[in-house]
């Protein structure tokens, strides 16, 4: 079957169609499970919704290294990564119009797991909610304090922070039991910052959306796999049928009006359905619509949102070499991008460097990653307006075009400050990357 938009029959051509923005915003998917309704109101809807907002760039990952933490199950991992995979991109994810790759396609993010694991104090880790659940676990138990706790647990949170500050994301979306990995990210970016004089990382931010819903399941609490209550997102029709007709509710018989309130019905058909549906149906709640009728409407409307959405999934889960192939290209153009460049000054700050190029002083070197970055505009003989961009460091970052004036010079100028593509009206200097840029205008707008 053929469908008029399918999100990956044309060419991904990341590298050329992503303008530099303002925002970075990143997230990682852990693949260790099915997809469920849950995971799609909560993650996918709003992250594909965000995607598509100007003055963004995106970055979706599967997080397989960390699902080695979760569970020890290799064909339980390459499954999941495939099936939510192909989920985001059946979900209405654009891989030319954001970063969509796989964490361990980027062995520039375990290198710096590495430089962060060094500048890590183990009493922060020890603080990690996660580690600490397990080693109360143990203790009530009567066991040892660390007995089945591998140092995978233990390290988790640097290996997400590697994630966030391989990118420089300022924003990361996360549910509430992230924070405390975003709290620790931040101070380990500021470690790492402090110990090697510099602006290298930003600071990254959790974004919690208090309004996206946490969806109920089949028994009434959080719809998550640890409750055994989940309805699949991509379910056959029959089976969401009569998962949908196994969704507890109060005993209250046909004609009796029904309580919208706390009903696990109600709220999984809000969910899904418009705000004049939704007001539509409390009417009914009110007028005492049966059970069998309201799971009916549910069910109804549940199938008109996913079987668009089911018939692409499964005609992406019939290529996964084609899904491989978005991801694998994914991963290439953020690696040339910025992985590559920017491990390469990390290193280098750290003191991986050649040994035939020692610098001047420590002093010396130190004033020099603290000085700032300057825009320089002049007027040369020809008359014409032109600016530069020099670094922190004095290295020549961009050059510009000419101007008619200098008004006109200063526009692009204040346009590249705010994150536009400086491509309109300059061009990188020889050695300088993206990254460059990216960390200097960081810099610049640092106070
Ligand atoms: N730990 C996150 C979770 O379990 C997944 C994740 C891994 C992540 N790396 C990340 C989320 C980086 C945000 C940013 O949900």
């Amino acid at each position: 079957m053929l469908f008029p938009y399918h999100p990956i029959a044309r060419p991904c051509r990341a590298q050329t169609v992503k303008p530099m923005t303002s925002q970075r915003i990143l997230t990682g998917i852990t693949p260790s499970g099915t997809p469920h309704l849950g995971n799609y109101a909560g993650a996918i809807r709003p992250a594909v919704e965000a995607s598509q907002r100007p003055g963004v760039e995106s970055f979706y990952f599967l997080s397989d290294y960390h699902a080695l933490v979760k569970t020890d199950n290799p064909e339980r991992v390459q499954r999941s990564t495939l099936e939510i995979a192909a989920t985001w991109l059946a979900s209405g994810l654009r891989p030319e119009r954001v970063w969509f790759y796989r964490q361990s396609d980027i062995p520039e993010i375990t290198e710096l797991a590495w430089l962060l694991t060094c500048v890590t104090g183990k009493g922060l880790l020890n603080r990690a909610h996660a580690y600490k659940a397990a080693v109360d676990k143990n203790l009530a138990e009567s066991e040892d304090p660390d007995a089945g706790v591998t140092m995978g647990l233990f390290m988790y949170p640097v290996l997400m922070a590697a994630d966030i500050l391989m990118f420089n994301a300022h924003k990361v979306p996360v549910g509430r039991d992230q924070v405390q990995h975003l709290e620790m990210a931040r101070d380990i970016a500021a470690s790492f910052n402090y110990r090697y004089g510099g602006e290298h990382f930003v600071l990254p931010e959790a974004a919690v959306d208090e309004s996206v819903a946490t969806l109920p399941g089949l028994d009434g609490r959080k719809m998550s796999k640890s409750y055994d209550n989940i309805i699949p997102l991509f379910a056959p029709p029959d089976t969401l049928r009569k998962l949908v007709f196994g969704i507890v509710t109060d005993s209250r018989s046909p004609g009796e009006p029904k309580e919208t309130e706390g009903s696990a019905l109600f709220q999984l058909f809000q969910a899904f359905a418009t705000p004049a549906e939704t007001e539509a149906m409390r009417a009914r709640f009110a007028e005492g619509i049966s059970w069998g009728e309201a799971k009916e409407a549910l069910f109804n409307k549940l199938e008109s949102v996913i079987a668009p959405m089911r018939a692409r999934y499964e005609e992406l889960m019939d290529e996964p070499a084609r899904i491989e192939q978005v991801l694998k290209s994914g991963a290439a153009a953020l690696r040339a991008k910025y992985a590559t460049p920017f491990i390469a000054r990390l290193r280098e700050a750290a003191g991986l460097r050649p040994l035939d190029r020692l610098p001047a002083s420590p002093a010396n070197s130190r004033a020099k990653a603290l000085a700032k970055p300057q825009f320089k505009q002049y007027r040369e003989t020809d008359g014409l307006f032109y600016f530069k961009f020099v670094g922190g460091d004095g290295r020549l970052l961009l050059q510009s075009q000419s101007f008619a004036s200098a008004r006109e010079a200063g526009q692009a100028v204040a346009g590249i400050k705010n994150g536009e593509d400086f491509e309109q009206w300059s061009k990188l200097a020889p050695g300088a990357s993206d990254v460059d840029i990216r960390q200097a205008i960081d810099a610049l707008r640092a106070d």
